[in-house]
């Protein structure tokens, strides 16, 4: 039911898809993303001025996207698919919702372990899932690791949303794969023993909490901080005064990064115009814009946005991400064994 209503005003917004051969001459392409950035809509922009490429955009609303694409199959009009978390990406691809695509332009500015092995997704930007504390009562140095969260100190101090949320579903699913699936159970009991409250709200709102005391270290990915620390909102002024980050690692392993990505649909009818838009994704002039408009850190080098070089350096880890769409459902259990709602 919520799918539906949900995508019904978006496609009546964007008009009707190009699927009939008549539209060949002009050329498009049909993007299915969950994105809901404005930065989003300049990088069209940029691609339709630089290539003549029309692009057709549907947005939707989560794992709505890939039910959509599954529920009109080979019909789908879906030429790329856009996404945030390498777990989905992951789900799409193992629903059979993707195709591999061998393109050199991607392989060489996409690091390997921010992409699919065999091209069904690829990387497009960074996400850290960092430590966010409140400066006057907690020292950077107690936040050396993920698991320095679930000492006895902490309790009643940690601020994280739910474990329905995806990304600290891959957060999991990294330590399942580092780990096993016994030390990752010990690493969520841990965090949930030590909660401020039980888990509600979005990464945000757990900032903002902290600044307003209710715990004193979040767990956000960090374009929402770097949004938040850049930003100008009056009501958020002491949430800037009283937030600092700091970069956990997973044992001997950096920080956990996740990507927002795309793939290429099964269904494309538009192959050359989703690679060309994929490639257009991780240039230089894409790759800033992701960078400055939505805080998250490029896949290829250079271009950081000034609000994320204040926070340090961002040391990742370099787990292969497929790893986090093949241990999701290891992950989900794991945190209903313990209790983290
Ligand atoms: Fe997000």
């Amino acid at each position: 039911m919520r799918p539906t209503l949900l995508l019904l005003p978006f496609l009546v917004a964007c008009g009707s898809l190009g699927t009939d051969p008549d539209a060949a001459a002009a050329r498009e392409v049909n993007v299915y993303s969950h994105r809901h950035y404005d930065t989003d809509a300049q990088l069209f922009e940029a691609f339709t001025a630089a290539t003549g490429i029309r692009v057709n955009l549907v947005m939707a609303d989560d794992d709505e996207v890939l039910t959509r694409m599954e529920q009109e199959g080979a019909n789908s009009p879906c030429d790329l698919l856009i996404t945030s978390d390498a777990g989905r990406l992951g789900q799409a691809r193992m629903r059979g919702l993707l195709q591999p695509i061998k393109s050199a332009e991607l392989e060489s500015n996409i690091p390997a372990f921010l992409r699919d092995p065999e091209g069904h997704w690829f990387g497009l930007t960074m996400r850290a899932r960092v430590f966010v504390y409140n400066k006057n009562k907690v020292r950077p140095e107690q936040l050396d690791d993920y698991k320095d969260l679930t000492r006895p100190e902490w309790k009643g101090r940690v601020l994280v949303r739910s474990s329905e949320n995806l990304y600290n579903q891959s957060l999991l699913a990294a330590m399942v794969a580092h780990y096993g699936s016994e030390a990752a159970l010990a690493w969520a009991e841990g965090i949930t023993a030590n909660m401020a409250r039980t888990p509600k709200g979005s990464d945000t709102d757990q900032l903002l909490a902290v600044a307003e005391g209710i715990g004193d270290v979040a767990i956000a990915n960090s374009y929402y901080v770097g949004k938040l620390m850049s930003g100008t909102e009056p009501e958020k002024a002491k949430a800037r005064e009283t937030l600092a980050v700091a970069f956990p690692r997973m044992g001997p392993f950096g920080t956990h990064v996740n990507v927002s990505g795309a793939g290429v649909a099964r269904s494309a009818k538009h192959l050359p115009e989703a690679i060309a838009l994929l490639e257009f994704l991780v240039s230089e002039e894409a790759q800033r814009l992701f960078a400055e408009g939505n805080k998250e850190y490029p896949v290829r080098p250079g271009s950081l946005a000034e609000v994320l070089q204040r926070f340090g350096t961002l040391d990742p880890d370099t787990l292969d991400l497929a790893q986090l769409g093949l241990n999701n459902a290891t992950a989900v259990k794991l945190f209903d064994r313990a209790g983290w709602r």
